[in-house]
């Protein structure tokens, strides 16, 4: 824990609240074993046996501070170190093509199992990387200016899902490292922060729905036509009167060039008060999708994240659109909300 407490303090500095904590190995040791021995399976990640055998594994402090992001006063950012990976990550990832997991699924059991012990339920958008949980975030688009997931250009300042009304947005990511060699860390901002750092001026501009959103090239919608939201400003509040944020950096579009500053001055903000967290494979960046703006600098070679969306209810969710496979809802009914 002591090598990554600077990011902790870092963090606090900027005004940031962000909680680590570190599995201990011997446990870790256990909860694979277990895992193995149950022969779960990809297909169990949202198995009630797995979440049950999460919940023993999984430290109470760790579960309390995941469940409380979605709170009143829960932190932004929750890191935890060393998640259960499959013993045959080690080396697997360099000799074998991208795309391919070890069968064991261990990774993708232990972090559904974090969240699920964290009282979120993960879930998925059909038409976003086949709906899986998790996702894989491999850069498939190499070289090739992609503002998405999909490819290893800089990926400027948003949330996921901005296209979307916040309340059928993912409230919280999970980002597991599986494969990183270039060692490409996750910038993450908080709203809060980067709110304190503008002036009065801009921070009403951006309150006012005076933006468009447009969904990104990984939402497959509508046979590739371009969907963007209604007018929307670009902070809200919660239900808590927490402050919220919609962006999806290149895909958010101002009316004019007045409201256009507003929004430069809010990625020069995340840029000031954001920290690069460095991630080794079995580190966790659980973090609100609500209240923080995510970005990825420019990397070269490839990197491994699996990607987790949760949230504490799926009501809305279930309200809104199909679920097309448990937990796993059609997006398009969910755009035109
Ligand atoms: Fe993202």
């Amino acid at each position: 824990m002591s090598n990554h407490s600077n990011i902790r303090e870092l963090y606090r500095c900027m005004g940031t609240n962000v909680v680590e904590y570190e599995f201990d190995d011997d446990s870790v040791e256990d909860w694979r074993k277990t895992m193995d021995e149950q022969g779960f399976s990809r297909d169990d990640v949202l198995d009630q046996q797995n979440r049950d055998l999460a919940r023993r594994f999984v430290p109470s402090a760790m579960s309390s501070a995941i469940k409380s992001i979605c709170g009143p006063s829960g932190p932004d950012i929750v890191i935890i170190y060393g998640l259960p990976l499959s013993e045959q990550d080690t080396g697997f990832f360099s000799s074998t093509p991208p795309g391919l997991l070890p069968e064991d699924a261990i990774a993708e059991l232990a972090l559904c199992g974090v969240a699920s012990a964290g009282g979120l339920k993960a879930f998925s958008y059909d038409q976003e990387k086949d709906g899986d949980i998790p996702a894989n975030i491999w850069p498939v688009a190499v070289g090739k200016n992609v503002q998405s997931s999909d490819g290893n250009g800089d990926l400027a300042w948003h949330g996921d899902g901005g296209v979307l009304s916040w309340p059928l947005r993912p409230p919280v990511l999970m980002l597991a490292t599986r494969y990183n060699p270039s060692n490409t860390g996750t910038r993450i901002a908080s709203i809060d922060a980067a709110v304190s750092r503008l002036d009065d001026d801009s921070i009403e501009i951006l309150e006012q729905p005076r933006f468009r959103h447009h969904a990104p090239t990984t939402f497959n919608l509508f046979g590739g036509r371009l969907i963007g939201s209604p007018p929307s400003p670009v902070l809200e509040r919660d239900n808590f009167e927490r402050r919220i944020v919609t962006l999806s950096s290149s895909n958010t579009h101002a009316d004019t060039p007045e409201a256009e500053r507003a929004l430069q001055a809010l990625h020069d903000a995340a840029d000031d008060v954001s920290v690069t967290i460095p991630t080794d494979p079995g580190t966790v960046v659980a973090f609100s999708n609500l209240r923080c703006l995510h970005a990825r600098p420019l990397f070269a070679g490839t990197r491994l994240l699996q990607r987790l969306y949760a949230a504490p209810s799926l009501q809305a969710l279930k309200a809104a659109s199909i679920e097309v496979r448990p937990n796993v809802f059609a997006v398009e009914q969910l755009v035109l909300q």
